[in-house]
């Protein structure tokens, strides 16, 4: 796909970022240090790459506006743009060496997200999807996956980790979910879950308690594979509540109506 001069900026912006979190990755793999050892370099890690990406876009164009996860909120001369980026989503992987990791880059129009970019470096799968111009995955594109029997469709979500409160309401949605399919997966990122969905290696993907730059870019990229993707309470709204449920069109009432226990 011959993207727009914002997705070429995006995905460059993703490649040096990349370049460094692979390099740092190789380290933390090799580092025989305590966990806080460990911890606070993958902390540096994490913001050494939201600092490239944010010296490529600011450059790039430095009147839009920014959202991102280490270095928070700036509004733009630009207001109806931003940015929204998570410079590393997967953290807890990165930091076990485990090479299930994204960075994710959206842009912003009057609060539509027009485009985005999830990028596994360690694997070099650059997913990314402009509005109505599809969704890719390198230079092939993406389609959702066709399943229509909940039985045969894997589904992704998170779990909530450290005494979080949405524990319960996780629980419950295992034991309905469950029973009816081919099976759950926790991989640990969010913006991979998506992408995942949107190539259609994942049937569906739901979670709570997450944030704007954890789902910003993959919900893009799902709904330009052709996938649906709505927030729990179907009136609320993905960005804002941070709650997401995402599947392929003929399991999506089904799915979204045993999520919602509706
Ligand atoms: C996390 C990942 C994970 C999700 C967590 C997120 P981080 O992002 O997306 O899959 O379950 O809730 O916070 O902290 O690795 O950027
Ligand atoms: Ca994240
Ligand atoms: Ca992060």
């Amino acid at each position: 796909m011959q993207g727009s001069a914002n997705l070429n900026v995006m995905i460059k912006a993703a490649r040096a970022a990349g370049r460094s979190l692979v390099k740092d990755f190789r380290e933390v793999e090799n580092l025989q240090v305590s966990m806080k050892g460990a911890g606070d370099f993958v902390s540096k890690a994490d913001i050494a790459a939201e600092k490239i990406i944010r010296e490529e876009l600011m450059e790039a164009r430095p009147n839009y506006g920014w959202l991102a996860e280490e270095g928070g909120a700036a509004e733009g001369k630009d207001p109806t743009r931003r940015w929204i980026v998570d410079p590393l989503d997967g953290t807890t992987n990165f930091l076990h060496g485990l090479p299930h990791w994204a960075i994710s880059i959206a842009l912003e129009h009057k609060g539509e997200i027009i485009a985005g970019v999830v990028y596994d470096a360690a694997k070099d799968e650059m997913f990314y999807a402009e509005k109505g111009e599809g969704a890719w995955l390198n230079q092939s594109r993406l389609r959702v996956s066709g399943r229509s029997r909940m039985i045969e469709c894997i589904f992704a979500t998170g779990l909530p980790f450290g005494g979080r409160a949405d524990l319960p309401e996780t629980l419950q949605d295992l034991a309905r979910i469950l029973p009816s399919t081919a099976g759950v997966r926790r991989f640990g990122s969010a913006a991979l879950d998506l992408a995942y969905v949107a190539a259609g290696r994942y049937d569906g993907y739901w979670e709570r308690s997450l944030n704007a730059w954890d789902l910003a870019a993959g919900l893009l990229i799902v709904k330009e594979a052709g996938g649906l993707v709505q927030p729990m309470d179907a009136d609320g709204s993905i960005l804002e509540d941070g709650t997401i449920i995402a599947a392929n069109e003929p399991i999506f009432e089904k799915f979204s109506g045993i999520v919602r226990d509706a």
